[in-house]
């Protein structure tokens, strides 16, 4: 476990049996570390494996294979039921906020109920709400309200809220800002943000949207089909693009007209079954610069240097 760093995957796989014997390799053989206070980004195409990497981090669902430390401890080897300390220090908030609150409970229920659940007396978590909506910006008008009464923007607000009100460590966001309208979008980074710096919070923060991630994150995470092509500073991987999907990810965000030209073609086919055995490169049958070689032997994550990992033939450390 290195030095400051709050949650490191080793070798992580989650294999999902399908029909016919198959076998769907939805997260291959993933590692990193998340080090306190940064922001790791995980990008992707839809199906890449994200969701499920933020549920092995919690170990909200079992690794086929590999080992998650939380803070210096292995939590892939804990017994289910003690888990607590690592629920409550560890929260997740997911991308659909309309889906995220109990529609039969006002606002102040839903929050008083998870006050409960972590053991706080109705004053402390009165107070700990109070304090929070300060916090994140909320009006203490919302308590009273239902949830059908809400924005997508205020119910997302609200569900970060919820998820802080155990004081955790590490929040797994996943695709928390998908559903919203951009300009709301904004606004919700900027409490990420504030939040992070204010509350040293550590976050994986999964998305698809390259432009958001580039804003908010310390380090990117590319991944394809449950592998990671990628992985630098946010800094470093926006202006050295490494890796030829990367490339083609940043290629696809649409730009404002009279922008420069993008560098790389955007991707053209569809991501291959993640069920079918891949011989070379998982990437190969799409990227535009593959060769033979790389339809044979799988590349592995190398350090090109300044902690760049890329995982290609075709860059020559
Ligand atoms: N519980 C499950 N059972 C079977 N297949 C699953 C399950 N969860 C996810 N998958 C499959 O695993 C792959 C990765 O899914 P997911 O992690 O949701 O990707 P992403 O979040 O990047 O869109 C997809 O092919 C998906 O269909
Ligand atoms: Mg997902």
């Amino acid at each position: 476990m290195s030095e400051g760093s709050i949650l490191e995957v080793r070798g992580l796989k989650k294999y999902f049996p399908q029909s016919g014997g198959r076998i769907l390799r939805a997260v291959n053989g993933i590692s990193f570390t998340l080090g306190q206070n940064e922001i790791l980004g995980i990008v992707g195409e839809s199906g890449c494996g994200k969701s499920t990497l933020g549920r092995l981090a919690l170990r909200l669902i079992e690794p086929t294979e590999g080992q998650v430390f939380f803070r210096g401890q292995e939590i892939t080897s804990l017994r289910r039921g003690a888990l607590g300390p690592v629920r409550r220090a560890a929260q997740m908030v997911f991308q659909n906020p309309f889906a995220s609150f109990n529609p039969k409970l006002r606002i102040a229920e839903s929050l008083m109920e998870v006050c409960r659940y972590y053991g706080m007396s109705r004053v402390a978590g009165r107070d700990r709400i109070f304090a929070l909506f300060a916090d994140t910006g909320l009006s203490e008008d919302l308590l009273a309200r239902w949830p059908r009464e809400l924005s997508g923007g205020q119910l997302q607000r609200l569900a970060i809220t919820r998820a802080l009100l155990s004081d955790p460590a590490l929040l797994v966001a996943d695709e928390p800002l998908s559903a919203l309208d951009v300009s709301i979008q904004a606004q919700l980074l900027n409490l990420l943000e504030d939040l992070r710096r204010n509350r040293s919070l550590s976050m994986l923060f999964i998305s698809h949207d390259m432009t958001v991630v580039e804003y908010l994150c310390s380090r990117v995470a590319v991944m394809y089909l449950g592998q990671i092509m990628e992985l630098a500073s946010a800094e470093e991987l926006f202006r050295r693009k490494l890796h030829p999907y990367t490339r083609s990810l940043v290629a696809a965000v649409p730009r404002i007209e009279g922008s420069p030209g993008t560098e790389a073609a955007a991707l053209k086919g569809e991501t291959p079954n993640p069920a079918a055995p891949i011989p070379g490169c998982v990437f190969a049958s799409r990227c535009p610069e593959a060769e033979e070689h790389c339809r044979i032997e799988a590349p592995s994550l190398r350090d090109a240097g300044s902690q760049h990992l890329v995982s290609c033939h075709r860059v020559t450390m």
